[in-house]
């Protein structure tokens, strides 16, 4: 039983995790927001001797999977395919531990959807309404969501789609928007009626309050609660269940052609289908008994889906229980950046995983001590480096390794006997069996920052009680107390590698693998006793390695590389200046030169001085390109072109007689501008 049901309540657990779409990689935002507390709240419940299903998979229709497809001219399958093989691989290695992780594109789901959209139409819960839609004349196609973009009426972002502006997070209708234009296209669509299923969310309002509003008031995350709060006050509207698109789940209807399911529909539909392909027969219990505890660990811009249209469809079908929780989390931003998959600005778990391999729990760690849960939250490489350095490393690993150590020292590799304890002793071994409650209320609540603290605090409790005893000097003068404080410490070290297991699961398995200690179940971590004296241990490993600068710099230089690219990429030719007349041009004298001098201006890193051939004599002229042309004397012999009227001046002592003209690239590059064929030196240029 778990410590926050006062009786139990409950006999298994369905714990769900937003289903990623599979048109990109996973980064550390879906895992920080999601995956590492969905996994964290499903391995400790496992521990605890508790019946789970965890469930995972990848959301692939909706319509940025057809646009990507479309902009690299493959197949929106093949796009799913690519994605869905990623993710699901680089979600193994980091221990998720799903027990199904599936996708939506399969004939499971399509037919299970499918059948829950025809279950609720033949029992009249929809309602059918034609309205007018965005259609683009030129593709022959309604234009769904994403396939529209164009101002947002609030914040004036001229990229805002058609279901959203990301700018400022209002969730949009496509009629709303000003200018709107295909994305297809790129021309203005025009209106055409077309007819739709729409899920009659104004009939809900009541129900919804009372359970949310009163029910859950209290034990749903204020952030939940707020947004749901404020999603019922505005009023619910009747929401379109159905798209004119052609990649999704068929709307099973026989005047339906052309139409699929909106993605919103069909995609929580496959916690029910993911569950059906696991469980056979045996699926029903998971959705539909009273005492099942469902629970949907998702990202803030789900609260919606999952607190009210989900529900709202659970009820509507009538045999389903109802999420009992949905601890959302907010966001994580990467280096004081919003995370953009479009902006490649991300950390990318395939990618973490091949540069840092076997430090799967350096970046569990460092994402469920930075979580966040109750704002949003930086993740900085320093910071990670910090964690890894100074509390796994510093705190966990060594205290796991002086006490392997010193026992393998001492007592060759075997559990010493514990003697009679001190005060001291007795109130720590009161303290270690308060940690397993510790550790497990602040999970049972959805508090994993907090829980992860608790569990290293025990690692620190360990650290202290070795520093005051030091058994390393004990051993000369009382070897019997030497093995008692031994004897104590491994206990910790059992207690840990049971407490850790649902935070650091490759680390709880080397600790287990050290200790040789079977798998045993969380309340055991509340004994002193888990060890027996002559326990035969195995050779410590170190369970953490120090980062070093090194590995940092180079991720934080991937990061600066991106940003380059990304100035770059947004680069656009400046306006054209005010026109002017054709004798204001006629004012600026410019000339070709040949090169005849070219060196450093002594003490000002930015200037060549060039000694010009101008057909009347030569001239001097300073230029401020010194940084493109690092070995200025190549120059000499090239033609540049130069302002020949233009007013002397003196740079750094150098008198400047008029000005080179050079082209400045989108990285800020300069180029001099030269004639594409030898002319005679004074000639002019108009
Ligand atoms: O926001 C997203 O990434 C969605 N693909 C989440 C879907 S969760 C569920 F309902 F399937
Ligand atoms: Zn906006």
């Amino acid at each position: 039983m778990t410590y926050t049901d006062k009786e139990k309540k409950f006999s298994r657990y369905t714990v769900t995790s937003a289903l990623p779409y599979a048109n990109g990689p996973v980064h550390i935002g879906h895992l920080a927001g999601v995956y590492v507390p969905a996994d964290i709240y499903a391995r400790y419940l496992r521990s605890a001797g508790e019946e789970v299903l965890f469930l995972g998979g990848s959301d692939e229709h909706g319509v940025p999977i057809t646009i990507k497809a479309r902009k690299e001219g493959v197949t929106p399958q093949d796009i799913v395919d690519r994605y869905h093989a990623i993710i699901k691989e680089s979600f193994s290695q980091l221990g998720i531990s799903f027990d199904i992780y599936s996708r939506t594109s399969s004939p499971e789901h399509h037919e299970t959807a499918a059948a829950y959209f025809k279950k609720l139409y033949d029992e009249g819960k929809f309602i059918e309404k034609t309205s007018m839609q965005y259609y683009d004349e030129e593709a022959h196609q309604f234009l769904a969501d994403r396939y529209i973009t164009g101002t947002c009426p609030h914040c004036g972002n001229e990229h805002a789609y058609g279901d959203q502006c990301e700018a400022c997070g209002t969730s949009l209708n496509a009629t709303d928007l000003i200018n709107p234009k295909s994305t297809l296209s790129g021309n203005p669509p025009v209106m055409r009626e077309t007819r739709h299923w729409y899920l009659p969310l104004d009939q809900d309002e009541l129900w919804l309050r009372q359970w949310i509003l009163e029910q859950h008031k209290g034990d749903w995350k204020t952030n939940v609660y707020g947004q749901c709060k404020s999603w019922i006050d505005a009023g619910l509207q009747p929401r379109a269940v159905t798209r004119d698109l052609d990649w999704g789940v068929k709307v099973p209807l026989a005047d339906a052609d052309g139409k699929v399911l909106y993605v919103w529909f069909d995609a929580p539909i496959g916690y029910i289908s993911f569950t059906r392909q696991l469980k056979g027969g045996d699926w029903e219990k998971w959705w539909k008994s009273d005492d099942t505890k469902l629970v949907h660990f998702i990202g803030k811009d789900n609260i919606v889906f999952h607190c009210i249209i989900f529900p709202a469809m659970l009820k509507a079908e009538g045999s389903f229980i109802l999420p009992e929780n949905v601890p959302a989390n907010e966001f994580l931003n990467l280096e004081g950046d919003k995370i953009s998959t479009s902006r490649n600005w991300a950390v990318w778990l395939h990618e973490y995983l091949q540069d840092f391999p076997g430090k799967q729990d350096v970046l569990r760690y460092t994402l469920c001590s930075n979580a966040p849960e109750t704002k949003d939250n930086d993740f900085t490489w320093k910071d990670f480096q910090l964690k890894n350095n100074s509390e796994l490393v510093a705190i966990l690993g060594n205290f796991v390794n002086r006490t392997m150590v010193l026992t393998h020292k001492f007592f060759e590799g075997k559990v010493p006997v514990c003697g009679a304890l001190s005060e001291t002793e007795e109130g720590l071994v009161r303290e270690m069996a308060s940690f397993p409650e510790r550790v497990g209320r602040s999970i049972e609540t959805y508090r994993f920052r907090e829980a992860l603290a608790e569990m290293m605090n025990l690692a620190r409790l360990g650290n202290k009680y070795l520093t005051d005893t030091e058994p390393w000097k004990l051993i000369k003068s009382d070897p019997a107390r030497t093995a008692t404080v031994l004897n104590l410490s491994l206990q910790i070290c059992a207690n840990l590698a049971i407490l850790c297991e649902p935070f650091l699961p490759f680390t709880a398995e080397k600790m287990r693998r050290m200790l040789n200690l079977a798998p045993l179940g969380w309340r055991a971590a509340e004994g002193h006793t888990l060890l027996q004296a002559g326990h035969a241990l195995e050779k410590p490993e170190l369970l953490f390695e120090q980062i070093d600068d090194a590995a940092i710099a180079a991720q934080v230089n991937k990061l600066l590389e991106t940003k380059r690219q990304n100035e770059l990429n947004a680069w656009a030719p400046a306006q054209v200046k005010e026109t002017v007349a054709f004798d204001d041009f006629g004012k600026v004298d410019i000339r070709v030169g040949t090169v005849l001098e070219c060196a450093k201006v002594p003490k000002a890193d930015k200037l060549l001085q060039f000694k010009i051939e101008d057909g009347m004599g030569t001239r001097t002229i300073v230029s401020g390109i010194a940084k493109y042309y690092p070995e200025p004397e190549k120059l000499v012999g090239m033609q540049v072109c130069f302002i020949a009227n233009f007013a002397p001046r003196k740079l750094k002592g150098v008198e400047s007689q008029g000005m080179i003209l050079s082209a400045e690239d989108k990285d800020g590059r300069l180029v001099l501008v030269s004639p594409s064929q030898l002319v005679t030196p004074g000639c002019s240029v108009g």
